[in-house]
């Protein structure tokens, strides 16, 4: 059972499963029908599939307040953004779009990293020649220590086979003083946007997205990998163990998505 702290503890319907029951809030990404060891394959493979109507699917499902969401996400280390000199990483960039919304505050190129080369084709064809992008696993990244100062990952951290890991190798990355913006979807806890977004999620969702992308399982994931995610209270926790200081939270329309901020 998830432990009774955070936002979401006893307000939401949590995991039906008892094994999803039993395990710590803070492991990995679980798909259902995933064999052990083979989670971040599937994942990747999933999004392979929906790659191509990705972008159209999710302005369209969030009735495009994802938008609104990453503009806050940049608005928060726009500071550090302007400053000369910022190197910036965007973890888990899927088809660009927190990259291109990064760019436009720090007017220089946003490197971007996804183990899923179709969705980074996806933004290429989006950021142009400009485009710094990486093919590359975010839990043992290429690159050197302390070399960015700023570092965003959004709706990416869930999806990964391991949370801690992730977030250590964020830690890794970044310079010291540097700024780390994780935004994820979280469950509201509004009496009435609870229980409205329960029934939009778990049932029209999946069922619209999976029409229209004709990749069912992929919205099922969705919504299975937002219910077991760590509530926003666990996730600060986690964040503040793999060594960040300063954390703040805020939850956004209310609370069906949160950005995280801490420093190193
Ligand atoms: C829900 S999409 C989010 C994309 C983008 N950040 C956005 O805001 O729309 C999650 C992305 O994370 C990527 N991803 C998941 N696990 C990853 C991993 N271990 N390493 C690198 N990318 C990963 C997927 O390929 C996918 O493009």
């Amino acid at each position: 059972m998830k432990p009774a702290v955070g936002p979401g503890a006893g307000q939401r319907d949590g995991p039906t499963d008892d094994a999803a029951a039993q395990e710590s809030p803070m492991t990995g990404t679980k798909p259902v029908g995933a064999e052990p060891g083979q989670e971040a394959r599937w994942v990747r493979q999933m999004f392979a599939r929906v790659a191509p109507r990705y972008d159209l699917l999710n302005h369209l499902l969030s009735f495009q307040i994802d938008r609104y969401w990453r503009r806050f996400t940049v608005e928060k280390v726009r500071d550090i953004l302007e400053r000369p000199g910022t190197r910036v990483l965007d973890l888990c960039c899927g088809t660009g779009d927190l990259v291109a919304a990064l760019e436009r505050v720090h007017r220089r190129p946003v490197f971007g990293v996804d183990f899923c080369r179709p969705m980074l084709n996806e933004a290429h064809h989006k950021l142009g020649s400009r485009a710094r992008l990486i093919e590359a696993d975010a839990l043992v990244l290429p690159l050197p220590s302390e070399c960015f100062d700023v570092l965003t990952i959004a709706f990416g951290l869930r999806n990964l086979a391991d949370y801690r890991k992730g977030l250590d190798e964020m830690h890794r990355l970044l310079r010291a003083g540097g700024s780390l913006a994780v935004l994820e979807f979280s469950w509201p806890r509004g009496r009435l946007v609870g229980p409205l977004y329960g029934f939009y999620f778990r049932h029209l969702l999946p069922c619209l997205g999976g029409v229209i992308s004709g990749a069912g399982k992929a919205y099922r994931y969705l919504q299975q990998s937002v219910e077991r995610f760590p509530s926003s209270d666990e996730l600060s926790g986690a964040i503040r163990a793999a060594g960040f200081r300063e954390v703040r939270d805020w939850p956004l329309t209310g609370g069906i998505a949160v950005l995280h901020v801490a420093v190193k």
